[in-house]
């Protein structure tokens, strides 16, 4: 029998393969002019919005969400038009014209013409709630694992336990004002709240000795941050926690311990965790000796800026403390101890 010859598919063929694909997927795909305007969109697209897809066309983001994330979402369009650049699975919450809200992964990527201008931009959205719900579950879980082991801690040292609460504030403040994303910023809180976990390990006549401590005894606290890193390297946190706890009394000149890390080698998570522990230390009341005061402590952290602590992280600190209420991280019953 004589072997068919293949023959490529027409314009038209192409056209509708396309059309099929775009329709049959079930991720929101739309096409933007260089003004924002929708100039193609796809079934799911459309079927998101309640909507048909010839009732979309020539309309904008602002016609179908509020302000604010229409205003959000026309940055981005700019950001890839301006740049070239794309934005590949930004994860955002949408406000359907329902009133529903949503998870969603969004990619926009430039649209060219034959000559290579930029003249618009391209866009997939992928309804991601179901799975952020599972997420937002585990993370619950995640918190109330970490505030039952600091709830632990807290029947052996109320003390250590209310310094790490502080610290986790003030490190959540920071990395706020950082303007790091959320999930970030609740990691920080945990390996805050977590970040003398070790001294369990520590006996309490050390601990609340009321004198200066000897060498060796000094020596036993010393290895707090390594049995920090054993306890929580049990956990698989998505972010390096761990290892924030584990570096949080290196210092940037190398003077630290347990490891001497320097410079670069500190990560920012655990710089942060350095001027908050310090910042939560000094002002406060410890067995053996009374608190420093503000005064003194914003002094030692501005003396050791850029040299033992990163240098923007104290201009935060000070900062916080200068818009807020002194000594913001306390909670009215730490001041009963
Ligand atoms: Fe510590």
């Amino acid at each position: 029998m004589k072997k068919k010859k293949y023959i490529f598919p027409g314009r038209r063929i192409k056209t509708e393969l396309i059309r099929n694909l775009l329709d049959e997927i079930p991720d929101a795909i739309y096409f933007k002019d260089s003004k924002g305007y929708l100039i193609m969109v796809n079934k799911a697209h459309a079927e998101g919005l309640g909507l048909r897809p010839e009732n979309v066309i020539g309309k904008t983001d602002f016609d179908f969400f509020p302000e604010k994330e229409a205003r959000n979402m026309t940055e981005d369009d700019m950001k890839v038009m301006q740049t070239g650049e794309s934005i590949i699975d930004k994860v955002e919450r949408t406000t359907r014209p329902d009133g529903s809200h949503h998870y969603v992964s969004t990619t926009k990527l430039p649209r060219k013409d034959q000559s290579e201008n930029i003249i618009g931009i391209m866009g997939i959205t992928r309804d991601i709630t179901q799975r952020s719900q599972v997420e937002e579950e585990k993370l619950k879980i995640t918190k109330q694992a970490v505030a039952a082991l600091s709830k632990a801690f807290e029947m052996k040292d109320k003390y250590t336990s209310i310094h790490a609460l502080g610290v986790a504030v003030i490190a959540e403040h920071i990395t706020k004002k950082l303007g790091w994303p959320e999930n970030k910023v609740v990691d920080i809180y945990m390996a805050g709240e977590l970040h003398d976990i070790g001294k369990i390990a520590v006996p309490m006549e050390i601990l609340s000795k009321p004198a200066k401590l000897n060498k060796s005894e000094y020596a036993i606290i010393q290895e707090h941050p390594q049995k920090c890193f054993d306890i929580l390297s049990k956990i698989k946190f998505p972010s390096p926690l761990s290892e924030a706890v584990y570096q949080h009394h290196e210092r940037l000149d190398g003077s630290g311990y347990p490891r001497g890390l320097k410079g670069n080698e500190v990560i920012m998570e655990a710089r942060i965790l350095a001027v908050a522990d310090v910042l939560e230390a000094m002002t406060s009341h410890r067995p053996y000796r009374a608190a420093l005061g503000l005064d003194k402590t914003l002094a030692e952290l501005k003396r050791g800026a850029g040299e033992i602590y990163d240098r923007h992280i104290v201009e935060i600190a000070v900062q916080l403390v200068d818009e807020k209420e002194e000594l913001f991280w306390r909670r009215e019953n730490d001041f009963n101890l």
